[in-house]
């Protein structure tokens, strides 16, 4: 068997993660770097291994766990595909919110994203070219009550994708922005961190807590279909896209902010243009 690409994939422990690692595993001509926190978690990678799956314990935000995957990277010669997929979910007021809890958010949203990104750029410039696929949300280009830190970290993953794409596009590699809304994950249940509003000026938002928590499981999203529709982008389109909202409130919900913002921006233009000498 000939491999054509060798991904990369963050978090393949549960969720998205595990789901297109399981495509990828099963897909002829696809080498595949699997990462999880625990060894014992990439057991179910066992029945499709014929030899092209690499197995790798990674924490995003351990620095010395995130260095060693150079020599990983390496002795696999090299990535085509990044997923940077590992992440939590945050569910609080943004005055209720710990600032520990945030810190957390942030270090594997983000910082972690951003680490395991570093690492992996050299390979991808040396070979000029490579594809990064950056899981944001649809809170990463809106946002709601009780998600306004989760969303803050996602805008954080836009922001920089949007700046690295720019800079790499000349190298020959590509970014692409994933924007799902819920899916059939443990995101909004077990890997997520719940804080009812305790507040009486927010008991408004404790139904968003709650209600995120309850319905856990039964979102729309499916992570197999949302796993296929990453793989299709990615190998059958010679540009990815920059964004893919994945999911009907995604796209609806991605359009009025986006449009709300255009709008907003519009009416503003000729105040805007006063700032200037
Ligand atoms: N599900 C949704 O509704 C939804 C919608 C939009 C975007 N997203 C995003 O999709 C991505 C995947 O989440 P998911 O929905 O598939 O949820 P999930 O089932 O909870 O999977 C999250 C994955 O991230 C891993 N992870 C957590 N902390 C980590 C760390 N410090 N280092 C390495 N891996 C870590 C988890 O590993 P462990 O098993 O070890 O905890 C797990 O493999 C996340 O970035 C999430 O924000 C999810």
């Amino acid at each position: 068997m000939t491999i054509t690409k060798t991904w990369l994939i963050t978090g393949t422990s549960s969720g998205f993660g595990k789901a297109l690692a399981t495509l990828v595993a099963q897909t002829d001509g696809q080498h595949l770097l699997a990462t999880a926190r625990k060894m014992a978690d990439l057991d179910y990678l066992d029945a499709f291994d014929h030899g092209q799956i690499t197995k790798i314990i990674l924490d995003v935000t351990d620095d010395a766990e995130v260095a060693a995957l150079s020599d990983k990277i390496r002795a696999a010669g090299g990535v085509d595909i990044l997923v940077n997929n590992a992440g939590l979910g945050y569910f609080a007021t943004t005055e209720e919110a710990q600032a520990a809890d945030v810190r957390q958010l942030f270090d594997v949203n983000f910082f972690g994203l951003a680490a395991v990104t570093k690492v992996v750029l050299p390979f991808m410039r040396a070979a000029r070219q490579g594809v990064i696929v950056n899981i944001s949300s649809v809170l990463g280009l809106t946002s709601l009550p009780t998600l306004g830190y989760y969303s803050a970290s996602k805008y954080a993953v836009e922001g920089y994708s949007e700046g690295l794409r720019q800079e790499v596009a000349p190298l020959g590699i590509q970014v692409m922005l994933v924007e799902p809304s819920g899916a059939r994950t443990n995101w909004a249940g077990a890997s997520g961190k719940h804080v009812i509003p305790a507040l009486a000026d927010y008991q408004a938002f404790k139904a968003n807590v709650v209600g995120v928590k309850n319905g856990a499981g039964h979102e729309p999203g499916n992570p197999t279909k949302i796993a296929q529709l990453i793989f299709a982008s990615v190998t059958n389109e010679t540009q990815v896209p920059l964004h893919l909202p994945l999911g009907a409130f995604a796209t609806n919900a991605a359009q009025e902010h986006l449009t709300a913002v255009l709008n907003e921006v519009t009416a503003r233009r000729a105040t805007a243009l006063k700032a200037d000498d």
